[in-house]
């Protein structure tokens, strides 16, 4: 079966600045392919700091009306969108399945993820509001009233193409600001068409830029957007080095960040849990889009006691796993976004071997009859904490087993690690889930449940995973800065 889409026209080939569908100035692009067997879909603009610059030239221009466009009316327009989005679910799934490689199921559910944000924010948007401050002087009335920051620069990873971008898009017009966007180099069909949606829904010219470009100009694109003091928020998801360039390059100009940055993420299993819900939990956090998430487990903790009977059962659920293409309906671990990352997941296999691991399920590179990106769902027991698999994020489907033997060892181990995304446990004792999720240092926690993502959570992390939330009642306060009001002589 081969992957198509029914309407070609959801793929798109142009940058959208000032509600215009365009080339860049110089005529470059950048190619697109599908990772399940690298044949070509689609070529877009790679463009230049001159096209960042005019998409932040229409952002500003487009800004004054857009904050002055009551909240309400721009709740509506998101809901409009929310619509085209969710009736172009099949062809949005089938598109995001095409660029990134993951199952279609999962494209399909990525697009009500997706959507789910857009209408929480048009429902959001409304009831935006401020408070009035009891004065500690006679006279005075004081109020505290919630702004839009200005032109927001929404730069997005690859792992989840409608997502993320809507997770920050949405927000961001709810509140009222304006947006230049940058897709990754490796999925921005699904983000063109997500903004052609947007413009079919009425939202304004200007509103939304969005700007394509390959790893070697996104600097340019980039550095342009740093460097402009109207552009006044960053909203990054993708590596800690990145995020850590991004907050020292937007000092200069003082800009707010929200950084959702790399994890590594814990997976404890105590000795009292139900491990048929924990081998559960497991599979469906560390194998969505085939462990290319940051909120994945990456290490996982097992208590002695249980370790023989957990690592039976998740064998034969590894083992089982269907790797394959997206056209395949029946595949459940899509191809790896490219032959770099398929490497990278290798060398922590060996790693790990040569650090005294065995190897329980998988760990070859490909199977026989696929392409490159292919890499077999592994599991390994008696993973030594000094493996590369423990400290750095593997991104692919393989799970590191590790043992412990007291409650504290688990929560230091889990805890060893600068980053704070995401951390799971399972465990049926009350007083260990209080304890536990108080001491894990992540701004996520599962607690018996390994599908943690919703639009109405906070979702964000601490430490070196980054700041800011997105989601939730919480997403909006990062587009938005608060502005005091002091009205004296009051008679
Ligand atoms: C991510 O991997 O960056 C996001 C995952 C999610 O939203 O659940």
């Amino acid at each position: 079966m081969t992957l198509t889409l029914e309407r070609g026209d959801l793929i798109l080939n142009s940058n959208y600045i000032a509600g215009r569908w365009c080339e860049a100035a110089d005529g470059a692009t950048l190619t697109v392919s599908n990772p399940a067997d690298m044949q070509l879909i689609a070529e877009v603009p790679d463009s230049s700091a001159e096209e960042a610059r005019a998409a932040a030239d229409a952002a500003h221009e487009a800004f004054a009306a857009w904050r002055a466009t009551p909240a309400k009316r721009r709740g509506e327009l998101l809901k409009r969108w929310h619509a085209l989005v969710m009736a172009h679910q099949e062809d949005l799934g089938r598109l995001i399945s095409l660029e990134q490689g993951k199952p279609l199921v999962e494209g399909q559910g990525e697009v009500l993820y997706a959507a789910s944000y857009i209408e929480w924010f048009a429902e959001e948007a409304p009831r935006i509001a401020g408070e009035m401050i009891a004065a500690p002087v006679a006279g005075r009335r004081m109020l505290a009233v919630k702004e839009p920051v200005g032109v927001v620069a929404v730069i997005t990873p690859w792992n989840f193409p409608a997502a993320m971008i809507a997770r920050k898009i949405a927000p961001a017009l709810a509140a009222g600001c304006t947006v230049v966007a940058k897709p990754a180099e490796d999925t921005p069909l699904t983000s063109l068409a997500l903004v052609r949606l947007a413009e079919e829904a009425g939202i304004p010219a200007g509103v939304i830029n969005i700007v394509c470009a390959s790893r070697g100009r996104t600097p340019e694109v980039v550095d342009a957007w740093l460097e402009d003091a109207r552009v006044r928020k960053i909203s990054f998801t993708g590596s800690t080095p990145v995020g850590k360039h991004l907050a020292r390059a937007s000092a200069d100009t003082l800009k707010k960040l929200s950084l959702e940055l790399g994890g590594n993420a814990p997976f404890i299993v105590f000795k009292d849990a139900d491990l048929d819900a924990a081998v559960e939990g497991l599979m469906a956090a560390k194998f969505r889009n085939g462990g290319q998430t940051c909120v994945c487990p990456n290490r996982v903790y097992v208590q002695d006691a249980v370790l023989g009977a957990f690592a039976d059962k998740l064998a034969v659920r590894v083992a089982a796993l269907r790797v394959g293409p997206a056209s395949d309906p029946a595949s459940q671990i899509g191809p790896m976004i490219n032959t770099r990352a398929v490497d990278k997941i290798l060398v922590h296999i060996d790693d790990a071997l040569t650090q005294g691991a065995r190897l329980l399920v998988g760990g070859e590179r490909v199977r026989a009859d696929l392409g490159p990106n292919y890499v077999s769902p592994t599991l390994l027991a008696d993973v030594a904490p000094a493996a590369r698999l423990c400290h750095e994020e593997t991104f692919g489907p393989v799970v590191p087993l590790l043992r412990f033997e007291a409650e504290e060892e688990a929560v230091a181990a889990s805890n060893a690690t600068p980053f704070g995304l995401a951390s799971y446990f399972y465990s049926e004792s009350v007083s260990r889930i209080h304890r536990v999720a108080d001491a894990l240092e992540a701004g996520i926690v599962g607690i018996n449940e390994g599908a943690v993502a919703s639009e109405a959570a906070p979702f964000g992390g601490i430490k070196e995973s980054g700041y800011g939330r997105e989601g939730s009642v919480h997403g909006l306060d990062d587009y938005q800065h608060i502005k005091y009001l002091c009205q004296g002589n009051l008679r």
